[in-house]
């Protein structure tokens, strides 16, 4: 449910955190009744609807919706991922945050240790090296810059690093598993430096710390850059270079440029524009898209305008398309011939490439150009071959107001009502936009019990032990409900936003967190007997089911002893 870290873990870490100060420290709250408010932090809005419970451990905004715990509202606001913000919140509450996945706990932290050693070693050896500054220097890059990147160079030679950190012989396996020594091939047991005569360029993750490289020749040679390999801290597919970065230089990211190399988000962090990321020489992932949403609502990419720039495009907009929830956008821009970023914005200057940057084409457009360029509308067979074509792309688009337009303007290209469109894709046009979350009217009796744990999960205590085989045994609801009285029996301190935490990305969240909203407040006396009879409400009702089932079979083929026995007993309790 939540990655490597185990669950325990979480929900200490929740247990130990307080909502309401960690909240106030970034949105000073008011103290209204039992809860505290704000204005939105998450929209913008004149009266406060922003409510957090110190009860609860939970927030939410009558506005807007959004809600969470606490390590939902560092994701939000301070835009971490979950990981990071369990971490953020582990380390103020004094815990140490175990690694996940392979290997023993203390392993990523000393694999952090090396690579920031590492990085520290070639920061000061560039200073040391007047040629590999002339480089950057030649190449138009000031020292702030590449202070701010921490740019390094690797020495020439073969063991640079190693005899700087690979004599304490506890880094080399550590030196080895991030890729910085290369074992030597068959003879011997000789390690050497993988970085050699190289322009080191340090990734960081979103935290800032080192978690992998990559070198530039300085000359001709071959390959021009190099990377790090896959480690478990580094994966090219995830992490983007810069984007540490360019949230440093600005807290707010109005957009994202992604460009293709190193020396692109360098040079124009060098004429001031700090918002740049580069892929690592992979195509973009879904995972970079998501990554990058989470700190803008516009990611532009910047691409060749040649046949290669045109088709890695087009395989970036199929990976957008999912991704296009409302309110968020992407763009092409796509480059005169032989220019990258970098020689662009050196020859041009910082306004004309922002100039560039804001005529970038939206995705619609791409997307309908390129659906239009495989037809010919001026046939019927085409404008139904466009509409053919263009399945799989609207479908890909999640619900909302961006598909319903460009549904429209593909019925209108099409020369069809936007209504017949829908009935041939077995829909129906959408009148008002989908509401994001529907509130709890009337809860069952199972719902009830549910909002009962979230808002006081000591009420787990009293749910009748009977009824649990009977939840077991029932629908999907009932699952979650035992689950719920599970996790709240085996960790009695948890917070109803603990709770929730538990269930992070599993199909009960959307209905618990409801449920916790729409929770009224009330005395524990009043709580303890609504939670009884609703149990003996459960249990009555699954016994009538049983009268009935045993009492028919009395009538078309007779009872054995022990059903007999249940019988009597089934009724005596009723009378009882
Ligand atoms: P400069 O020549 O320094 O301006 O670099 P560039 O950023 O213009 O390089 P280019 O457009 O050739 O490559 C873009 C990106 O692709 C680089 O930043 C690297 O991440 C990657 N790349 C380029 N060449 C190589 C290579 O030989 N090996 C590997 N692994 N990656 C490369
Ligand atoms: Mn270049």
């Amino acid at each position: 449910m939540s990655g490597s870290i185990p669950q325990d873990f979480i929900d200490e870490v929740v247990a130990r955190t307080d909502l309401v100060a960690l909240i106030d420290r970034r949105v000073p709250l008011k103290k209204a009744g039992k809860d505290h408010t704000a204005r939105c932090p998450f929209h913008d809005e004149k009266s406060p609807s922003f409510t957090v419970s110190a009860d609860k451990q939970f927030y939410h905004c009558f506005g807007c919706g959004a809600h969470g715990n606490a390590i939902g509202f560092l994701m939000a606001f301070e835009r971490l991922e979950f990981r990071d913000a369990v971490a953020e919140l582990a380390s103020q509450a004094g815990l140490e945050l175990p690694a996940g996945g392979e290997g023993p706990v203390p392993r990523h932290k000393e694999l952090l240790d090396v690579l920031e050693a590492a990085a520290r070693f070639y920061r000061q050896q560039l200073g040391e090296h007047p040629k590999a500054i002339d480089y950057l220097k030649q190449r138009g890059l000031g020292s702030a810059v590449a202070a701010t990147f921490g740019l390094g160079y690797a020495p020439a030679g073969w063991d640079s690093l190693l005899q700087h950190l690979g004599r304490t012989p506890e880094h080399r396996p550590l030196l080895l598993e991030t890729g910085l020594l290369v074992a030597r091939e068959g003879s011997g047991n000789g390690l050497y430096d993988r970085f050699r005569d190289r322009i080191i360029f340090p990734i960081r993750d979103s935290r800032g710390r080192v978690i992998g490289f990559g070198g530039r020749i300085m000359d001709q040679g071959q390959p021009k850059y190099l990377n790090s390999p896959e480690t478990p801290l580094f994966h090219k597919g995830r992490e983007l270079y810069g984007l540490y970065e360019a949230r440093q230089a600005q807290r707010e990211l109005p957009w994202i440029l992604v460009v293709e190399g190193y020396m692109d988000v360098l040079m124009l962090a060098e004429h001031g524009i700090t918002n740049a990321v580069a892929t690592l020489g992979t195509a973009t992932t879904p995972d970079h898209l998501r990554r990058l949403f989470r700190h803008t609502t516009r990611v532009v990419f910047c691409f060749d305008g040649d046949r290669a720039g045109r088709d890695a495009a087009a395989r970036a907009l199929q990976t957008s398309l999912p991704e296009m929830h409302d309110g968020r956008e992407v763009a092409f821009l796509f480059l005169p011939e032989g220019e990258d970023p970098d020689s662009l914005v050196r020859r041009e200057g910082r306004g004309a490439f922002l100039v560039r940057v804001g005529q970038a084409q939206p995705l619609s457009d791409f997307l309908l150009q390129r659906l239009r360029d495989q037809v010919d509308l001026h046939t019927l067979e085409g404008r139904a071959r466009l509409l053919e074509r263009a399945r799989p792309a609207l479908r890909a688009i999640p619900q909302g107001a961006f598909r319903a337009l460009l549904e429209q303007t593909l019925a209108r290209l099409a020369g069809m009502e936007h209504a017949d469109l829908m009935r041939m894709e077995g829909g129906k046009a959408p009148s008002s936009p989908p509401r994001p979350r529907p509130t709890v009217v009337h809860p069952t009796p199972v719902q009830r019990l549910m909002g009962l744990i979230l808002a006081h999960p000591v009420a787990a205590q009293w749910i009748d032990p009977s009824l649990l085989p009977l939840l077991k045994a029932g629908d999907t609801e009932a699952q979650w409900l035992l689950a719920l009285i599970e996790l709240a029996r085996a960790s009695p301190h948890l917070s109803g936003g603990g709770l929730l935490e538990g269930f992070r990305e599993h199909p009960a969240e959307p209905l618990f967190g409801q449920l916790l909203i729409w929770q009224p407040e009330r005395a524990e006396e009043g709580m303890a007997r609504e939670c009884r009879d609703i149990c003996r409400h459960l249990l009555q009702q699954q016994a009538r089911g049983q009268i009935d089932t045993l009492l028919e079979k009395a009538a078309v083929q007779g009872l054995d002893a022990a059903e007999k026995e249940q019988l009597r007993l089934l009724l005596s309790r009723r009378g009882g």
